[in-house]
């Protein structure tokens, strides 16, 4: 299938979102509610499944490559209700075959009976939101689980049968030493994971921590020995860092998340669920759902569920393309960004060259990349990349997604 802007479609994707938790960590910041009362499961799968009808006449003909389910906490739901998505996503989309898809699981509330059903009903890759293996920190990041629940659902998850384990850790945290960040980083590679999420605890301005900032932070210069030393503990373990916060082992890299990196195209569903998708014509839009739970089931399958839908002109797309595939140490094809974006390849060239002879870009085997400098200072590179190619820009704004990355 191609574009009218001549180029093929990219790989089809899509993220649901089940926005609903035991109770809120004070540090986050995503579209998470505390569940009062009894999880409406059958309910929310029936307003995705009203909605997936909504948005996939948009995305007729294409096969989905990947899916996320994110959350919240995802594994509240029972894998029947998350066969039933998967089946209904099969049913209407097409998914294709040995499409990787993750479900996010929180230790706590994944016991083996539940892992093994979601093993069962398609799930091929999880992913545990671990973040310490620390018990006083856990406990300070709020968390409902300890570094013991945390152990146990890994090895449940092995016990269910998932190959593709992935793990979310996060440094910085409150009191944290260099040492705690490693000693955090060991105790996961000694579980034997496949993948690794490393973040950068964030102090989130809407937040709990954000409105009350947690004692003992660590400042600048022990954040980035915590990375050193962490990445260099990796490395020394095959886990492979390939993106800004994720390692990977050999053939573990997240199928859904590169989709991310190159600009692929993604449905989003359930509350305050991010899509993107580029049309038969080459157009691309960005779409947001409606954030109140509540509410978005009330109008799911109808117009109302969307409360933005911006299409972005060439220029934001070029933007885009390296907001993204400059996070991947590789970088991204050349014939990529033209793809992706539409834009002329003189006025890409004209657009990066600055960078290239500042030595922050490199271009090598057809691929642009960032050099080591331009990889530590992405976001100052990325801001001298604003507002894109100036034969290509245009006056829309342009939305940034979140759907979950890991
Ligand atoms: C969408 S959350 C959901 C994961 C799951 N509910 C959990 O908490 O275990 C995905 C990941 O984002 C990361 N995260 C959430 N808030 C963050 C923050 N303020 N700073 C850095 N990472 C954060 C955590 O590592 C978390 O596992
Ligand atoms: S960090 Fe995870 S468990 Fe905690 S509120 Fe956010 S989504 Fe829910």
């Amino acid at each position: 299938m191609s574009t009218g802007a001549g180029g093929a479609l990219p790989p089809l994707a899509v993220y649901m979102h089940l926005p609903w938790c035991l109770q809120r960590c004070g540090y986050c910041d995503f579209n998470a509610h505390a569940l009062r009362g009894e999880l409406p499961a059958w309910a929310y799968q029936a307003a995705l499944a009203r909605e997936l009808r909504r948005q996939a006449p948009a995305a007729l003909g294409r096969r989905v490559c990947s899916v996320f389910i994110g959350g919240g906490t995802p594994s509240l739901f029972p894998p029947a209700v998350i066969g039933e998505l998967l089946g209904d996503l099969d049913a209407v989309l097409g998914l294709e075959p040995g499409a990787e898809i993750t479900l996010e699981a929180n230790p706590g509330a994944s016991e083996t009976a539940r892992l093994r059903g979601f093993r069962g009903a398609g799930v091929t890759r999880l992913s545990l939101g671990v973040q310490s293996l620390d018990d006083t920190l856990l406990a300070r990041l709020g968390r409902i689980h300890d570094a013991a629940a945390a152990r146990e659902a890994v090895a449940e998850a092995r016990t269910a049968g998932f190959t593709g384990v992935n793990v979310d850790l996060m440094y910085g945290l409150p009191g944290q030493e260099v040492a705690g960040a490693e000693a955090d980083v060991a105790a996961a590679i000694e579980l034997g994971v496949d993948h690794l999420s490393h973040y950068q605890l964030t102090i989130e301005p809407d937040t709990p921590f954000g409105r009350r900032p947690p004692p003992g932070l660590p400042g600048e210069e022990t954040l980035l020995a915590m990375e050193a030393a962490c990445r260099q503990r990796l490395a020394a373990a095959g886990l492979e860092r390939y993106e800004v916060s994720a390692f990977a082992r050999a053939g573990q890299r997240s199928a859904h998340n590169l989709g991310y990196w190159t600009f692929g195209d993604y449905l989003g569903l359930g509350a305050g669920a991010a899509g993107k998708l580029t049309g038969l014509d080459g157009r691309v839009r960005r779409t947001r759902q409606r954030r109140s739970p509540q509410r978005w089931m009330g109008v799911a399958g109808s117009d109302q569920a969307e409360v933005e839908s911006i299409e972005l002109t060439p220029g934001e797309q070029a933007f885009e393309v390296l907001l993204n595939g400059l996070r991947l140490l590789e970088g991204i094809p050349e014939d990529l960004l033209q793809a992706r974006s539409g834009c002329d390849r003189q006025a890409l060239r004209a657009w990066l060259a600055p960078l290239y002879e500042r030595g922050w870009l490199i271009s090598e085997k057809g691929r642009i990349r960032a050099s080591a400098v331009g990889y530590e200072m992405l976001d100052t590179l990325l801001l001298e990349l604003l507002p894109g190619p100036p034969a290509a820009t245009g006056g829309r704004p342009s939305a940034k997604g979140d759907n979950a990355l890991n």
